[in-house]
């Protein structure tokens, strides 16, 4: 078997663990009014990048994955309560191929969803928490902080004309970054590792997320039918992407008035979205973004020679490589 997909094979495994313990986590609950609506965000499938994080932050701290399967839950219901509301901030319809919870319920049902989804995140946490109790629930605490003030920039961007590119990163810090930093921080505090593995996984995670998310934008425009989203959606709702922002930056003439255009009325029609896509490539935006992401790949891989066994860092390697591969 060749090394790629013998890790893709160790992802499978803990993927369907991950899959199997999530169907379980809201059985028997009532009323179905509540529960009906999150088991079906919570199985709608989704690549479950943020437990597999915890798992192998745990493990490349020296400890084992039974340890920190609780936490594995909850940042992954922490993240899909990110979600439902997410959705309802960006009106987006499709989320993981299947109708949004807003959409396919109504919003009351997917705020509660969502407040339902934190709230058992924290009692799942709670269960794996042996050990650094305090520096754990800060750090997943704190992580939500930094998502609700990133989400709030990223809204407030809509409405603003210029934002520069060290905006964007702040705002994608916030909003991604810090939850995929937090899920290798916890990782490795709830095995006990050393403050020194604890400080170079939570930067791998934010590096990885400050990758992620630029991918995730490059992905409205270039995304197929897995992606699962709407594609073109951000320039729908006016977004200063990473692609957009740097698309401003470069263009001239009337690819820039059409550009502004968008920021004026903040947003383009559904039909417009392959006459944006047309500049993206002229300016070679979409090859700016791909540098980009491996330039945060490559930062993120650099901070695990910290990592004692060569198996841990070629673990981490291939799910850098597999993210920068994704289409979903
Ligand atoms: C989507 O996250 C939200 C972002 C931070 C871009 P994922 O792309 O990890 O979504 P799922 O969980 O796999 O559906
Ligand atoms: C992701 O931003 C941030 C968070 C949820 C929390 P997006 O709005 O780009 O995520 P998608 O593309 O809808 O998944
Ligand atoms: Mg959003
Ligand atoms: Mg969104
Ligand atoms: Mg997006």
């Amino acid at each position: 078997m060749s090394e790629v997909n013998r890790y893709h094979n160790i992802y499978e495994r803990q993927r369907l663990i991950i899959e199997e313990k999530i169907s379980k986590v809201l059985d028997d609950k009532k009323p179905d009014s509540l529960y009906g609506p999150g088991s079906y965000i919570l199985q709608s499938g989704g690549k479950r990048l943020r437990p597999l994080l915890v798992l192998l932050s745990a493990k490349a701290s020296g400890g084992k994955l039974s340890q920190v399967y609780n936490a594995a839950l909850a940042v992954e219901l922490l993240h899909n309560f990110t979600l439902v509301h997410d959705d309802i901030m960006d009106n987006a319809d499709k989320r993981r191929g299947r109708l949004t919870i807003h959409k396919k319920y109504d919003v009351n049902t997917a705020i509660l969803t969502g407040d339902s989804l934190l709230s058992i995140a924290y009692e799942l946490l709670l269960k794996d928490c042996k050990q650094n109790t305090n520096l754990v629930l800060s750090s997943f605490n704190n992580s939500l902080i930094e998502v609700c003030e990133g989400q709030s920039l990223d809204k407030d961007f809509e409405l603003r004309q210029e934002i520069s590119i060290d905006e964007y990163y702040l705002m994608i810090n916030k909003k991604t970054a810090a939850l995929l930093s937090m899920c290798c921080n916890i990782g490795a505090l709830l095995t006990g590792a050393s403050k020194q593995v604890v400080n170079a996984l939570s930067a791998f995670g934010q590096n990885i997320g400050m990758a992620f998310q630029i991918q995730d934008d490059m992905l409205d425009i270039i995304g197929g039918e897995s992606f699962g989203k709407k594609i073109g959606g951000d320039l729908v709702e006016g977004k200063k992407t990473y692609l957009f922002i740097k698309a401003l930056e470069k263009a001239k003439g009337d690819d820039q008035k059409k550009l502004r255009k968008m920021i004026k009325e903040k947003g383009i029609k559904p039909e417009e979205i392959d006459e944006y896509k047309k500049i993206y490539e002229k300016l070679g935006i979409l090859d700016d973004a791909r540098n980009e992401i491996k330039g945060f790949t490559k930062k993120a891989l650099s901070k695990l020679n910290k990592l004692d066994k060569v198996e841990d860092r070629n673990t981490f390697i291939w799910l850098a490589d597999s993210l920068i591969k994704r289409s979903k």
